[in-house]
């Protein structure tokens, strides 16, 4: 696990965050952006990916869920001379802002931007003391309701799957004590409860709340059922011929990606409900290698490379096929989102 939301962002010289794009290079090389196409960039963030598009002559869509980075996006919409439709909406809903005509490519860089972890009023970093919130969307269920209404179940499941935190336990029923005399409100002071149940040793490399605001950051944003919506509506709306890139920044999202793409290679299949074993048309091929990571020069640059991996696929001219999540593997966490009720 190497998406470490508290601390891949610190600005030692306190000034402006620049969010760098990650394996552009790589991206553009897999996405083949061309005068004339239609790219959808799922995570418009700073525009890294969309300005770099837009400069090969291509058409971009791109989404954010993040109002603040729709906003801050207007001055490259202005630029673009009617290239460039920027969409408040979440990537999970992408086919609502193709065309329909479909797409040439889809690009996806999954997590927060270094923004969003730099301002302390968003909640995602322990670094700075700010609101327990976590929301990209600035709306919906933050993470102080999580952690002040939880059942302390599902918060050990949270942190253990989403996290993968060996000490959920000891940390949900530390949670669950200390909110009974005081609703947690701030990032330190959860960071700082935590610290105290499990102290840091001397070989840990990581703060011992990274995993639990991880897992919140995760669970709060749905980032998981986010990426698999996404993958199945791409199928949908990429032309033959398109191109799916997707960035990830842990292990989770990366499995993710995996797993979805080797099941759309075609291969044989069979189960125990069904043994004959029937072929597939393959409605993705792949582009290049299984995984490509950064460089170490790029990874030297950038922390937040190091943990990166993108894979590709080309969208074969087979129906696409049902979106069935079961493909991935994922433990059912919709009962989670009850809160406690
Ligand atoms: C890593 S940044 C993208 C950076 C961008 N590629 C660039 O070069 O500037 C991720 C962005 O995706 C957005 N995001 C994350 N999950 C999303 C989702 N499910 N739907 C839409 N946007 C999402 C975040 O708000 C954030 O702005």
């Amino acid at each position: 696990m190497a998406a470490n939301p508290g601390e891949d962002s610190t600005d030692a010289g306190g000034g402006p965050v620049r969010h760098i794009p990650v394996l552009l290079n790589e991206v553009l090389a897999a996405l083949e952006p061309l005068p004339g196409k239609i790219i959808l960039d799922g995570t418009f963030g700073a525009g890294g990916y969309t300005s770099a598009i837009l400069g090969t002559g291509a058409n971009v869509v791109a989404l954010d869920r993040d109002p603040t980075a729709i906003e801050a996006g207007q001055a490259l919409v202005a630029e673009s001379q009617g290239r460039l439709r920027l969409v408040h909406s979440q990537f999970s809903r992408l086919a609502d802002a193709a065309p329909s005509g479909g797409l040439d490519g889809v690009v996806l860089d999954i997590g927060v931007s270094s923004m969003q972890i730099d301002e302390a009023d968003r909640g995602f970093s322990f670094l700075k003391n700010g609101p327990l919130d976590m929301r990209m969307s600035a709306a919906g269920v933050s993470a102080a309701d999580v952690i002040n209404r939880a059942k302390v179940a599902d918060l050990i499941r949270i942190f253990h799957f989403l996290g993968e935190e060996s000490q959920s336990p000891r940390i949900a029923h530390a949670i669950e004590k200390r909110r009974a005399e005081k609703p947690f409100e701030t990032t330190r002071d959860l960071a700082g409860l935590i610290e105290l149940v499990t102290p840091r040793k001397m070989k840990d490399k990581i703060h011992p709340a990274t995993r639990v605001f991880q897992a919140l950051r995760i669970f709060v944003n749905d980032e998981l059922g986010e990426l698999a919506q996404a993958l199945f509506v791409a199928e949908r709306v990429l032309k033959p011929g398109g191109r799916l890139v997707v960035v990830t920044f842990h292990s989770l999202e990366d499995r993710i990606v995996k797993a979805f793409f080797a099941d759309r290679a075609g291969k044989a299949s069979g189960s125990r409900h069904l043994p004959v074993a029937h072929e597939r048309a393959a409605t993705f091929e792949r582009i290049g290698k299984p995984m490509v990571a950064a460089t170490e020069a790029e990874a030297q640059a950038n922390p937040r490379a190091r943990s990166a991996k993108l894979r590709a696929g080309l969208r074969t001219a087979a129906p696409a096929e049902a979106a069935d999540i079961s493909i991935f593997g994922l433990p059912n966490l919709a009962s989670l989102g009850k809160l406690g009720a």
